[in-house]
């Protein structure tokens, strides 16, 4: 899809500096559900600490993205919310590094963790909430066939209004 090379790669204690720093940017936290306005060292520092644990028992499979010819990383993503007995996940992505969004990395990435969802973890239902007016993660989401299921309306208050959620989903063998 994309022309820039990216490697996925377990999240480490030394990605804390630019996590802290793009979880406390306004326009990401704008952008990125349901993220507190303010996000402290330590709960960064927590967070990736949790996505060390086994995902058998956390539910949480996160991998950091990183350039491959640069070896800088610029994101996140992940499946939460494991659910072994019904095989569903909710995904997630966030490319924190604003130059480097619009460069066909997110549907890349997406792409490779539908697959790996799929046929590793032999998930059946993969799903997300996102913001309904974050139209470029929605046609991300399109293109690697996520279907929109419904609103939820006034969903998150953020950005100092109510904002509707859009519910999308994919199901194994539907694309
Ligand atoms: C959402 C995100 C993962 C998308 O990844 P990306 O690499 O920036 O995606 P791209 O812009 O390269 O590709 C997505 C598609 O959206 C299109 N797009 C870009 N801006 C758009 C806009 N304002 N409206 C509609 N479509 C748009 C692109 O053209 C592309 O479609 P195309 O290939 O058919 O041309 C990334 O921008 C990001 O992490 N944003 C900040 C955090 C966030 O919003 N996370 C998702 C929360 S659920």
């Amino acid at each position: 899809m994309g022309n820039v090379k990216i490697a996925l790669r377990p999240s480490s204690i030394s990605d804390a500096s630019l996590r802290y720093h793009w979880f406390n940017d306004a326009e990401f936290t704008r952008l990125y559900l349901g993220r507190p306005l303010f996000t402290s060292y330590r709960q960064v520092e927590d967070e990736i600490l949790l996505s060390t644990y086994p995902t058998l028992s956390t539910g949480l499979y996160e991998l950091a993205i990183q350039t491959v010819e640069t070896n800088l990383y610029i994101g996140n993503t992940f499946f939460r919310k494991m659910d072994w007995q019904n095989r569903s996940a909710e995904y997630g992505i966030f490319i924190g590094d604003s130059e480097r969004r619009g460069a066909g990395i997110g549907p890349e990435v997406t792409q490779r963790m539908l697959e790996q969802g799929f046929s590793e973890f032999g998930l059946h239902r993969i799903w997300l909430t996102v913001l309904a007016f974050n139209e470029r993660a929605i046609r991300c989401f399109e293109k690697c066939g996520f279907q929109r299921e419904g609103v939820l309306r006034d969903a998150i208050f953020s950005g100092g209004q109510f904002n509707d959620v859009m519910m999308m989903s994919v199901i194994a063998g539907a694309n």
